[in-house]
């Protein structure tokens, strides 16, 4: 590691310790404790993820970390401080809430800032830097590793108030992407260690969307693959917070659909089901995913669901199907 990365990990070092203790035991913590608070975060996980507050002042963490004998130059590029058109640095994470990234060591790497409250924009996410590459870590992956090897699943989520809130509800293999595309390096890394990753993504437009290319890249590494459902308007946190902790482990996680029912699901929004045409066309496509699939009986399975959705016999589905797999090879 250079100098300069030693550098940049001793300061966030500082300030993950500067931020929690201001969260927890300082009136300038006050507003954003209350606020996780509100939001059904408690004490042990506040600890646990060493959750902060960085106060809504310019120049306070530049004036902390500088009479630490920081340079200015190196803040800027862990990306601590931001510099204005006319040049002037301001801490960037000011008046948010502090969620420490940390890299497979446990050590600091990136800070997420959320807004306390509806301001815009919601998180704001350290830069990439020599230390920090987003796409190259999950978000809790230190601490959920031993869980996630004993279990062999892993719980792949978006953000970070929904890895708590699975943690709070005892689910501790959970680890998220931090609201971008899942990486061939992050689906590589979980691979190493399980045979099931388990996703539960918001249930919106955009949640459907990454799950199902998150699912698709997942399998490509040979993983196996599940896919929890979620109502629309719900994410893993607010799940938790409406149905309780263990709804979630039982209806949600354990619940979840394999690959092929999360994508004869998925692959419903391209079709209007109730026209003769787009029904057959939508058994088609499912019929051409379902064909890369080499267990007989897995196949016979999904078949089966498909003959009596759409009350079409097992023969003519049988027969089509082993055209695409010919083609297949
Ligand atoms: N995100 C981000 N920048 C944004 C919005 C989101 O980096 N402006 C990331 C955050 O890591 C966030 C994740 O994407 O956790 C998922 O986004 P979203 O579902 O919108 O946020 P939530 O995690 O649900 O956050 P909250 O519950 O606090 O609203
Ligand atoms: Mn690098
Ligand atoms: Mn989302
Ligand atoms: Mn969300
Ligand atoms: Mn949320």
């Amino acid at each position: 590691l250079s100098q300069e990365s030693q550098d940049m990990l001793s300061a966030h070092e500082w300030l993950t310790k500067l931020y929690h203790h201001l969260l927890r035991f300082t009136k300038e913590g006050k507003e954003g404790y209350a606020y996780l608070k509100e939001r059904g975060i408690d004490e042990e996980a506040a600890d646990a993820f060493q959750l902060g507050f960085s106060p809504n002042a310019d120049q306070f963490t530049a004036e902390f970390l500088k009479k630490k004998g920081y340079h200015e130059q190196l803040l800027v590029k862990a990306g601590l401080l931001q510099i204005n058109e006319s040049g002037q640095t301001s801490d960037r994470f000011r008046g948010r809430i502090i969620f420490p990234i940390r890299n497979h060591l446990g050590k600091t790497v990136a800070f997420g800032g959320r807004a306390v409250g509806d301001y815009k924009p919601k998180y704001i996410n350290s830069p990439e830097s020599e230390l920090f590459h987003k796409g190259k870590l999950l978000y809790n992956f230190d601490l959920a590793k031993r869980y996630i090897r004993k279990e062999n699943e892993a719980v792949l989520l978006e953000g970070q108030m929904d890895v708590i809130a699975a943690y709070q509800a005892g689910v501790r293999n959970a680890v998220a992407t931090l609201g971008t595309a899942l990486t061939e390096f992050q689906a590589k890394l979980l691979k190493r260690y399980v045979n099931t990753v388990i996703i539960c993504y918001d249930g919106d437009r955009a949640g459907l969307d990454a799950a199902y290319k998150a699912a698709v890249l997942l399998q490509q590494c040979g993983c196996e693959v599940r896919v929890a459902y979620l109502e629309p308007d719900m994410d893993p946190d607010s799940f938790i917070r409406t149905h309780g902790g263990q709804a979630f482990k039982d209806e949600v996680i354990k619940a979840s659909d394999t690959f092929m029912t999360f994508y004869m699901r998925f692959l419903k929004k391209d079709y209007q089901l109730n026209l003769e045409a787009d029904r057959i066309e939508y058994v088609e496509a499912v019929l051409k995913r379902l064909a890369m699939v080499d267990s007989p009986i897995e196949r016979e399975y999904y078949l089966k669901e498909l003959s009596n959705e759409f009350e079409i016999s097992m023969d003519a589905l049988q027969d089509e199907i082993s055209g695409y797999r010919e083609k297949i090879g």
